[in-house]
């Protein structure tokens, strides 16, 4: 029996968490399948209960399952306190851990959200399928030196944006591959006409290239790459980057697809348990008021069935059921447009539930 570990977090996590897995469950009844669920702490809930944002009881929990869901972390509650122990640091500190250096993010446009998209409706019209592979555990956020100091001058903060080869190599096979499975082409995005370490990232990512002569690989600086985006995103198939970049430019994308509740991700290491989350915050602005949109985590469900848990027939249910839903016209308010009815949380989740 799978098992999976359930991390809710912060925020509107435990109200989209309580949604993907009444998702899980109807999966496994139409299905014929069991999971074993494991709930942990994480965030800002798990510094309320044990002092720190990732216990190491939660570390062992994801250690021994086969995926992890996740829902969000984080607060206003949580955001003065000692910066060491935030709880974003419990995040990136499970990603370190369970070593989950590819963090795959597609953005899709779906044909019954164009109205929702926030583009010019002739390149709404065109379409927007991009999967951003965003590196996730190593540059900038990792990088030292990294601090705060105050010195004879004044206050000075610092971090260090570093790649090593061998973290390049193994972001871009992993890119390359997806491109592969896709339309063949690749755009790396950095900043090489400024970074030095975004000079040895082209160079790597061209080396890659070599072994993958039927995918094209293109090159782009990261501000033409965010003007491009909202400009003609069709011209995109698999973008790969690094950490920062990646979560910039994924929230970007989110925005074209009509709102950032609607992303999935999946977060891979070389072996291990793969960890799946929306690509969205906590948003503690409608944090328990029943108004998230909980479709993201839904399709994290699917990434999970199919990259980590091997049924793939089942996420291909689960996704069919999140369009059916959005054919039915079932809209929350961040793709609601003028004139739509707007349904919660809970009752998005029923839709869903209705059409598995
Ligand atoms: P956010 O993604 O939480 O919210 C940004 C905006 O998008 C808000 O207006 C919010 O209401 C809306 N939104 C987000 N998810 C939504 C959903 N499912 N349905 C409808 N609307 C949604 O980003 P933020 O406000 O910058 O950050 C809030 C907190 O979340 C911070 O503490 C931040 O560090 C944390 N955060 C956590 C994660 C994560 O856990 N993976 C990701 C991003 C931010
Ligand atoms: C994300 C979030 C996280 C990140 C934060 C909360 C640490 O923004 O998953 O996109 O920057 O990776
Ligand atoms: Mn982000």
């Amino acid at each position: 029996m799978p098992k999976v570990c359930i991390l809710a977090g912060d925020g509107i996590g435990p109200e989209i968490m309580e949604q993907a897995l009444r998702v899980l469950e109807r999966v496994g009844q139409r299905f014929g399948r069991e999971f074993s669920l494991e709930h942990a702490l994480i965030g800002g809930v798990a510094i309320d209960a044990t002092g720190g944002p990732l216990p190491q009881e939660t570390v062992e929990a994801c250690r021994r399952s086969d995926a992890v869901l996740l829902g969000a972390v984080g607060g206003p509650k949580w955001d003065d306190i000692d910066p060491a122990i935030r709880p974003e640091k419990g995040l990136l500190g499970i990603r370190k851990e369970l070593g989950l250096f590819a963090n795959l993010r597609p953005a899709r446009l779906f044909p019954q959200l164009r109205d929702a998209c926030y583009l010019r409706p002739d390149i709404a019209a065109r379409g927007l399928d991009v999967m951003v592979v965003r590196e996730l555990t190593g540059g900038i956020y990792f990088g030292e030196p990294r601090g705060e100091e105050t010195r004879e001058t004044g206050r000075m903060g610092y971090n260090t944006m570093v790649y090593h080869e061998e973290e390049i190599r193994r972001i871009g096979v992993v890119a390359f591959e997806a491109a592969r499975k896709r339309g063949s082409r690749v755009c790396s995005v950095d900043k090489a006409n400024v970074l030095d370490v975004s000079r040895v990232w082209r160079e790597v990512m061209r080396e890659v290239a070599t072994d993958y002569p039927d995918v094209e690989l293109s090159e782009m600086y990261v501000d033409n790459a965010a003007m491009q985006l909202v400009r003609d995103p069709s011209q995109f198939d698999v973008v790969v980057t690094g950490n920062l970049f990646g979560d910039v430019l994924s929230d970007e994308a989110a925005a074209i697809t009509g709102s950032i509740g609607m992303l999935p991700s999946a977060s891979l290491g070389a072996n291990g348990p793969g960890l799946y989350e929306p690509i969205h915050g906590s948003a503690p602005d409608i944090a328990g008021q029943d108004k998230a949109n909980p479709l993201a985590t839904i399709l994290s469900v699917a990434m999970m069935l199919r990259h980590s848990l091997e049924m793939p027939e089942e996420a291909t249910a689960v996704e069919q059921a999140v369009e059916q839903t959005l054919d039915q016209g079932l809209r929350t308010g961040d793709i609601a447009q003028q004139g739509d009815g707007v349904v919660g949380c809970r009752a998005m989740g029923d839709a869903v539930l209705a059409c598995i």
